[in-house]
């Protein structure tokens, strides 16, 4: 294959043309600098330093509207863990977004953020005592119940109708990475429906006097392309409902909804899902003559992924089998290659060249320690130059490491030409303060 053919498929530092949908919305080519929320990346990486992470609030604050505006009867749950900050949070209580946890840790942000506990939805396959405290005390509107301990512990912890939901595993495979396809049976997320133990789980919530069973949910997965597995879902979980022998008020269908990390990749089908799931609920609840239930989802990725853009500075271009470039982050900022097989575009701002293909690493101390196979970078790439990731929105903060005590980077929120850190860089005291 040359060169030119190989350019659309993995992108190219060089083009003018960003990859379609990949980047935050109104990021612009200028020179060879590159505009993102009004201000040139060369400029954010000197003010703040690099690694940094720029997230364009405006792209986080229209795809959560876009979501709101398509299903205008649903709860819209941002998933919290997607990208934990205090910051961000406040953007999608104020777009009118519902909001999930995963542990006290989640809620403290949130009661941080001051977001209000009756729009907050407690989730986590394992909930210790401390995480089921800490969400009673603020009062959180729902929590999702994963195993028949955390029911009978919740059970003796709760006082007064505690609302509850029930997460099922509906059995659809949402054709999606095995570490991240959670709708299957074999894994540790949920009641299976087809053994039974759902259907047991509703008992045992219906027996407890302190809780209220409101709703059932389902997470088939992420990076989730394809709105037939959430149609299944729907067909399933209504099929349950209309078993329960109770009334069911709320199916929660989880997030998972894919966006693009590459050139060519396609956004998902969010018009083509709200039709087709709606319709899909409607005809379920008709055929089984249940009352359709209120619909909730909750999107994360699909919310921040393609806000965010990481800066890194190149440290040193190695030449042996291929030409590596190594960067001043990795896998302590961005593990999802390692986790996931994840692919990243990369650009080199600043300046351009002759393309050919590289590979991007991080500085530590694992072989695994990847960031991007095979892209075109100008072949003088060079120590000091500039290098932009795009996509690392989602996931990237959430997932940050200390490993080899290197320092997280900064969360810095652009919009309208102003800049600033959502989530400040991290310190060798910050570090230091652990060690006893
Ligand atoms: C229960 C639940 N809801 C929502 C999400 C968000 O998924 P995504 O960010 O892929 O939309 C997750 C992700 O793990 C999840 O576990």
């Amino acid at each position: 294959m040359t060169l030119a053919e190989l350019l659309p498929s993995i992108g190219c530092s060089t083009e003018p043309v960003l990859e379609e949908g990949v980047w935050p919305d109104g990021t612009e080519v200028v020179g060879q600098d590159l505009l993102i929320g009004g201000l040139p990346a060369t400029q954010l990486a000197a003010r703040f330093g690099t690694p940094c992470q720029v997230l364009d609030e405006q792209t986080v604050r229209t795809r959560a509207r876009a979501f709101r505006a398509a299903l205008p009867r649903a709860e819209v749950v941002f998933a919290g863990k997607s990208l934990p900050c205090p910051e961000v949070y406040r953007w999608m209580a104020q777009e009118g977004l519902s909001l999930d946890v995963s542990s006290a840790g989640e809620l403290a942000l949130a009661r941080a953020a001051g977001f209000p506990a009756s729009r907050i939805i407690m989730h986590g396959n394992v909930k210790t005592a401390e995480d089921l405290k800490a969400a009673l005390e603020y009062g959180v509107s729902r929590i999702v119940v994963d195993s028949l301990d955390e029911i009978a512990q919740l059970g003796a912890l709760a006082t007064h109708g505690q609302e509850v939901m029930i997460r099922v595993t509906p059995g659809v495979d949402a054709h999606t990475h095995a570490k991240i396809a959670t709708g299957v049976e074999d894994q540790k997320f949920g009641f299976s429906l087809a053994s039974g133990a759902a259907l047991e789980a509703v008992l045992r919530v219906v027996e407890q006097p302190s809780l209220r069973l409101v709703g059932l949910h389902c997470h088939i997965g992420s990076q989730v392309r394809h709105v037939a597995s959430y149609e299944e879902a729907v067909r399933r979980m209504v099929g349950l409902i209309a078993s329960c022998g109770t009334r069911i008020e709320q199916l929660d269908l989880g997030g998972g909804f894919c966006a693009p990390y590459l050139r060519g990749d396609s956004d998902f089908d969010l018009a083509g899902f709200a039709h087709r799931v709606t319709a899909a609920l409607n005809y379920e609840c008709a055929l089984h003559r249940v009352p359709p239930p209120r619909l909730l989802i909750e999107p994360g990725r699909a919310i921040v992924a393609n806000a965010g853009v990481t800066l890194y500075r190149v440290c040193a271009v190695k030449e042996s089998a291929r030409t590596f470039v190594a960067v001043d982050g990795g896998m302590s900022d961005n593990p999802r290659p390692a986790l996931y097989g994840a692919k990243y575009a990369v650009r080199l701002v600043g300046r351009g060249g002759r393309p050919k293909p590289v590979t991007v690493v991080g500085r530590h101390c694992e072989a695994g320690d990847v960031l991007a196979e095979d892209v075109l970078l100008p072949g003088d790439v060079h120590a000091g130059d500039l290098l932009a990731v795009p996509a690392t929105g989602a996931y990237h903060h959430a997932l940050a490491s200390n490993y080899n005590q290197v320092c997280r980077p900064p969360v810095v929120a652009v919009k309208d030409g102003v800049a600033r850190p959502v989530v400040r860089r991290e310190t060798e005291e910050d570090l230091l303060r652990r060690y006893v």
